[in-house]
């Protein structure tokens, strides 16, 4: 039989932490407040530090038998669940507090994470829980190594962004059930990443083909939030969104992505309303903000609009598509909240074109763009 914790006030020895992990543990709520009160009512930093020593043998050491760690067969709505990394370092912060006072202090943040939820208008992050979210990005460089090719997303559309880049965004821009809109669908990756993250998306996309085939993947994918999405075969520039909303009985969109063509550097197709085909930055630009002033008309106030873009070399200098792309957009009336720089790897570039590149960049004294950019604005 496991011995039975006691939660008592003898000193334990404290067990090395060999878990790092970022595994979940499940805790019975009513014993880890009570735990809490335990800690308050110390009348010592060395009882509580005592007390604290004891629960973290408890969670490290799983022959340990506590009433405190619930099973998963057993899990309800008693239970609550924590990141066992996390848990640890606030427990470590408790322990290492120099006063008694500043301990408690902890325990009731910590306590705080357990019976109430802080979240702000425009995203589900509990924010009384702050650390969990190690998997949300909040630097303005991004250097990714790889793309996210689990479930229907591929690579195989060129031109497509990594499903990463919706992703973040969603997560913090959006709650479950709202509303996204993406203007330039491509081959869905917007809207498979909403499906995954319980988000209703509507897309729009100029060629029937590449809809036909995002409505495809995105069909293949699990729905298991039984989101509604949409992709339209259409021109951004000119939809009608008060129909196109109508028909999905929607009134408004919580966030709009735009990832456009970068003008010229990719031709999608022969349609002259491609954005790809524009006959100068000029003509580009000015059905950027087309597509854009007619996304905004559907946008909540307040919400953003994301805008993922990079520069191009044009007659041997270097045309700041990003910045003239987002100032078409804050002179529609959005202020600019970041601007994140990611990097890029050409992946179907050949060895050959990559030193002929690199030699021209020697001789000609530019650089290669490794980078593209993400605009996050938001609608006054
Ligand atoms: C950079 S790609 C977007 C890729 C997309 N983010 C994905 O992951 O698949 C740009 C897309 O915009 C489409 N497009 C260009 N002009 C358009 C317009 N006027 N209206 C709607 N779509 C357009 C192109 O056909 C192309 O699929």
């Amino acid at each position: 039989m496991k011995p039975k914790a006691q939660l008592t006030f003898s000193l334990f020895d404290e067990i090395p932490e060999i878990k790092t992990s970022n595994s979940q543990v499940k805790i019975n709520k009513t014993k880890f407040l009570e735990f809490a009160q335990q800690l308050k009512t110390s009348s010592t930093l060395l009882i509580l530090r005592n007390k604290i020593i004891e629960i973290k043998n408890i969670l490290l050491n799983s022959t340990i038998n506590s009433d405190l760690i619930v099973s998963s067969a057993k899990t309800n709505s008693e239970t609550i669940e924590f990141n066992q990394a996390c848990l640890l370092e606030d427990l470590n912060q408790i322990k290492d507090s120099l006063t008694l006072e500043r301990a408690i202090y902890y325990v009731e943040r910590l306590e705080k994470g357990v019976t109430s939820v802080k979240t702000s208008d425009i995203n589900n992050i509990n924010l009384n829980r702050w650390k969990e979210y190690d998997d949300i990005l909040t630097d303005s460089l991004w250097l990714l190594d790889k793309r996210d090719s689990s479930g229907v997303h591929s690579a195989g559309y060129w031109g497509n962004f990594i499903p990463q880049i919706p992703n973040q965004m969603m997560k913090r821009y959006t709650k479950k059930g709202e509303w996204v809109l993406d203007t330039f669908a491509g081959c869905g990756t917007t809207l498979i990443e909403a499906q995954r993250l319980g988000r209703n998306c509507l897309g729009i996309e100029l060629q029937a083909n590449i809809a036909e085939k995002a409505t495809g993947f995105i069909s293949a994918e699990p729905n298991r939030y039984s989101t509604t999405w949409k992709i339209f075969n259409d021109d951004s520039t000119n939809t009608d969104y008060k129909s196109a909303l109508e028909s999905l009985r929607i009134k408004s969109v919580q966030l709009v992505i735009m990832h456009p063509p970068y003008f010229d550097i990719i031709k999608f197709s022969d349609d002259l309303r491609d954005l790809s085909n524009a006959a100068s930055v000029d003509s580009f630009l000015s059905m950027l903000k087309n597509v854009a002033a007619n996304a905004a008309s559907v946008l909540d106030k307040g919400r953003y609009l994301i805008l993922v873009i990079g520069d191009k070399y044009a007659g041997g200098d270097w045309i700041p598509l990003g910045f003239l792309a987002m100032n078409e957009i804050l002179n529609l009336g959005f202020s600019l909240k970041s601007i994140v720089v990611k990097n890029f790897e050409d992946t179907t570039g050949k060895r050959s074109q990559k030193d002929l590149w690199r030699y021209r960049a020697l001789a000609g004294g530019f650089y290669i763009f490794k980078h593209e950019y993400i605009f996050i604005l938001k609608k006054k």
